[in-house]
């Protein structure tokens, strides 16, 4: 049987989904894979819905409203015009052809109109195939090693068991990140020298001389707090990740890799393969001249020294193991490491868990440039700050910048603001939101300004929608990526090398 795409279609209250309607009664021929949701307008179709619609199923996404210049809400249409086109070059970017997100006006009059969209939509995305990627199914970790069976059993039961006397032991640790958490933690200035009082430090690589070993002979539940930071991309640091989570009563995801997959998740746009050919072989940044790649299992005096296998994809902390509570940012901020240690360790009632310890307000809240924001903002040009000096004062976003405090949460005090740099979301969404990638996006998208040919000019001068707006969130966002053809020459197998 030809194979028939799935279409999710938001249509209009006021327009398209009148067309629809008519469509329908005038036994008008279109396919019937439709699936419709009625919308007020274009303008409340956020770009997390059609992430969700493609992440539950979709092989194509219609959004359909009102001719511009008819919007019931003067500029909805306008809106939704600029997120998709900035949603197109985000998909494109993650290997989704862009041709599956149509954007398209029809008047509730226009049965014939909106009949024609369907019809040629259908047969485009007929076409391209059903749209699969790894990691579709909601929650499904890409890895095996992952999803390995018992890896956490008897886990609760450890968490439940009386901890043992004395100092609270306190445990770091650090995963795929640049080591900016583990300098926070150094940052803590003198309240460093008060926490080493007030604990039993019993991990912390990049300070203290402690091995695998020293962890392992640990009870379970024998840590009190383990801060874990940094994203899961080696095979390695899922089996720490595994093994402070079976010896910690409560772990934190420490730092935006931990909690969002960091900037280390944008490497999931890229495959394992082209990764590792990259560093291992066109541009090595170690003498390879054997062209060795990780999984070679190398023997030398006696030694296996065999490389730990990367991960099909860079995974937030909470993706391989249960996490109790996240401290964002990138790095965190010392106050509000300060604050989530007080919060932890004194005794007192612990958080909900699954709390994200910073304020739940997003950071233009707490911005100094605040006031200098106009009630209404409008850009109809951007500026780049590698060739922009910007206004000390002035919101940056007024000065054409992008800056994602609008849906960024507060918690660095607020640190880049302070020396002049936009914000560019390391500490992730407010608490709900889905898709903090996604959000930014709209955010940024409802203020841009003009007619239809001015905002697809203006978005077009945008370099990187994906590595702008999920510069912290790809690994955790519901961007979908998908493995592209020319990507998929096989990584390195397992094998056997003898220098
Ligand atoms: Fe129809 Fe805004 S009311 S698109």
């Amino acid at each position: 049987m030809a194979f028939e795409p799935r279409i999710v279609a938001f249509l209009c209250n006021w327009c398209a989904y009148g067309a629809a309607d008519q469509a329908g009664r005038a036994h008008l021929e279109y396919p019937q894979s439709l699936l419709t949701i009625r919308v007020p307008c274009t303008g409340r179709v956020e770009p997390a819905f059609v992430l969700q619609a493609f992440r539950e199923g979709a092989d194509a996404v219609l959004v359909a409203g009102c001719h511009p210049g008819d919007c019931h809400y003067v500029d909805g249409n306008l809106k939704a015009h600029a997120r998709h086109a900035l949603l197109s070059r985000a998909l494109e970017q993650a290997g989704i052809e862009p041709a599956r997100l149509r954007l398209a006006w029809a008047g509730a009059a226009e049965a014939e109109r909106f009949a024609g969209v369907v019809r040629e939509l259908t047969a485009e995305v007929a076409a391209l195939g059903p749209l699969d990627y790894p990691g579709r199914a909601l929650h499904s970790a890409s890895d095996a090693i992952v999803t390995t069976p018992h890896r956490l059993d008897g886990l609760e039961e450890a968490r439940r068991s009386p901890r043992a006397p004395g100092k609270p032991r306190v445990a770091f640790y650090w995963n795929a990140s640049c080591g900016g958490c583990e300098e926070a933690v150094v940052d803590l200035g003198e309240g460093f020298a008060d926490l080493a009082e007030r604990v039993e430090i019993v991990l912390w690589p990049v300070a203290l001389d402690f091995k695998r070993r020293d962890v392992e002979a640990l009870p379970d539940g024998g840590i009190d707090v383990a801060f874990v930071n940094g994203a899961v991309r080696l095979s390695e640091q899922d089996d720490w990740a595994v093994l402070l989570r079976r010896k910690a009563r409560t772990v934190v995801a420490f730092g935006a890799c931990a909690h969002l997959g960091g900037v280390v998740g944008l490497g999931n746009l890229s495959e394992p393969a082209e990764l590792l050919d990259t560093a291992y072989r066109k541009q090595p940044t170690v003498s390879n001249p054997e062209q060795l790649l990780p999984g070679t299992r190398v023997l030398a005096a006696g030694h296996d020294l065999t490389l730990p296998t990367l991960l099909s994809r860079a995974l937030p902390l909470a993706e391989a193991v249960p996490v109790d509570y996240v401290i964002p940012g990138c790095p965190p901020s010392p106050a509000l490491i300060a604050a989530a240690l007080e919060q932890l360790l004194s005794g007192a009632p612990p958080p909900p868990p699954g709390s994200v310890l910073a304020p739940n307000v997003s950071l233009c809240d707490a911005c100094p440039r605040k006031d200098s924001r106009p009630e209404r903002l409008s850009i109809r040009a951007l500026a780049r700050l590698a060739t922009t000096q910007p206004d000390e004062a002035t919101c940056f976003l007024a000065q054409g910048l992008v800056c994602l405090g609008p849906a960024t949460r507060q918690g660095c005090q607020p640190g880049c603001v302070e020396v002049n740099m936009p914000c560019r979301g390391c500490f992730g969404p407010l608490d709900g939101v889905a898709d903090g990638g996604a959000a930014m996006l709209s955010a940024f998208a409802s203020i841009l300004s003009g007619d239809e040919a001015e905002l697809s000019r203006l978005v077009a001068t945008l370099p990187d929608p994906a590595g702008t707006f999920w510069r912290y969130g790809f690994g955790a966002g519901l961007l979908p990526r998908r493995v592209r053809q020319e990507a998929r020459p096989a990584a390195a197998g397992p094998g056997e090398h003898e220098p």
